[in-house]
């Protein structure tokens, strides 16, 4: 597969997973205002491809703007929750003495990195995973997606599905269907049919009965942020998976490049969460499925406390907070 995200004919260009399953269709980012609106709308996501999408708009718009900083900032602050982002940036704006020529560089050194480093985070947490459980092969359980859609290349939770089925020791993913926008069921399901990894997509209510009815060996999910004591946060949702896998004595392994670690905050509680527009949840395709004027709570991501976490596993290995 291509790239999530790269640098092609003075644009950026990026798969837009607002198409996907239906539809394998590229975008061609020519100005900072097109990226900052992909970003927003999810057409780019997941945090190390926002990295990425972070790196490449600098270069872009050192080449199409004409202030430098305040274009950054727009591009940093298009998502609040994956620090991923304004790191980008901020690789990609240390060059600016040197010029436009040497942001794009940074900007693709950093993609050519990306894959890497989620190549060796995602075969550290796969032998944590072997360690952890013992039964053969695994059932896994995998939330939102942290596949090569959220990066530029291979994937993090997801990527330990790759090295496992390798070596023929996947059994099932079970893929939470991840509303209200659906990453699981559209993206995750569609790498994991790519790759011919036997799967089945669940409500994301089901998951605790899963565990509870014995079908899950491990939960095995991506990070937006990484606080210094080791909470970690991700989709919504991940908490709730974290809570019922413990009480059912299931492991729950993180995984992400180094890169999503904010060692600037202590602990979780410091983590920036987006609140999304109320139509994702009063809408559907377009329908509305609650009464007018409905009221919402619609938080993208939530914050794991550090005690319900088996192991962060990061390019370094295992993270200790
Ligand atoms: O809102 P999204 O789709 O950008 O949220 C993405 C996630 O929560 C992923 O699990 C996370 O970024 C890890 S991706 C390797």
């Amino acid at each position: 597969m291509r790239r999530t995200i790269d640098w092609a004919d003075d644009a950026v260009v990026i798969i837009d997973q607002t198409a996907l399953p239906g539809e394998f269709r590229l975008l061609h980012l020519r100005t900072v205002g097109e990226l900052v609106d992909a970003i927003k709308r999810l057409a780019v996501r997941g945090a190390p491809a926002l990295g990425a999408a972070g790196a490449l708009g600098v270069a872009l718009a050192a080449r199409t703007g004409d202030d430098l900083e305040a274009d950054a900032r727009l591009i940093a602050t298009a998502r609040p929750t994956a620090v991923n982002l304004a790191w980008g940036v901020e690789r990609a704006l240390a060059k600016r003495r040197e010029g436009p020529e040497a942001i794009l560089e940074e900007a693709k050194a950093l993609l050519d990195e990306d894959e890497e480093l989620n190549k060796a985070a995602s075969k550290h947490a796969a032998e944590v995973v072997l360690h952890e459980c013992p039964r053969r092969p695994l059932r896994l359980l995998s939330h939102c997606n942290a596949g090569r859609l959220a990066t530029v290349g291979w994937g993090s939770a997801l990527g330990v599905v790759w090295h496992l089925h390798e070596r023929g020791l996947v059994e099932e993913v079970l893929v939470d269907e991840t509303r209200p926008l659906l990453q699981g069921a559209r993206l995750t399901a569609w790498e994991l049919a790519q790759e011919n990894v036997p799967y089945r997509v669940q409500p994301d209510g089901a998951a605790a009965a899963a565990m509870a009815n014995g079908m899950v060996d491990c939960v095995l999910v991506g990070a937006d942020r990484i606080a210094a004591n080791g909470d970690v946060a991700n989709k919504i949702g991940t908490y709730g998976l974290a809570i019922a896998a413990r009480h059912h004595g299931i492991p729950f392994v993180v995984v992400a490049p180094s890169s999503t670690v904010d060692t600037t905050l202590e602990t979780g509680a410091g983590i920036a969460i987006e609140e999304r527009d109320a139509r994702e949840l009063t809408h559907h395709a377009g329908t509305p499925v609650t009464p007018p004027d409905t009221r919402v709570f619609n938080p993208a991501f939530d914050v794991t406390p550090y005690e319900l976490v088996t192991a962060v596993v990061t390019e370094h290995g295992r993270l200790e907070p």
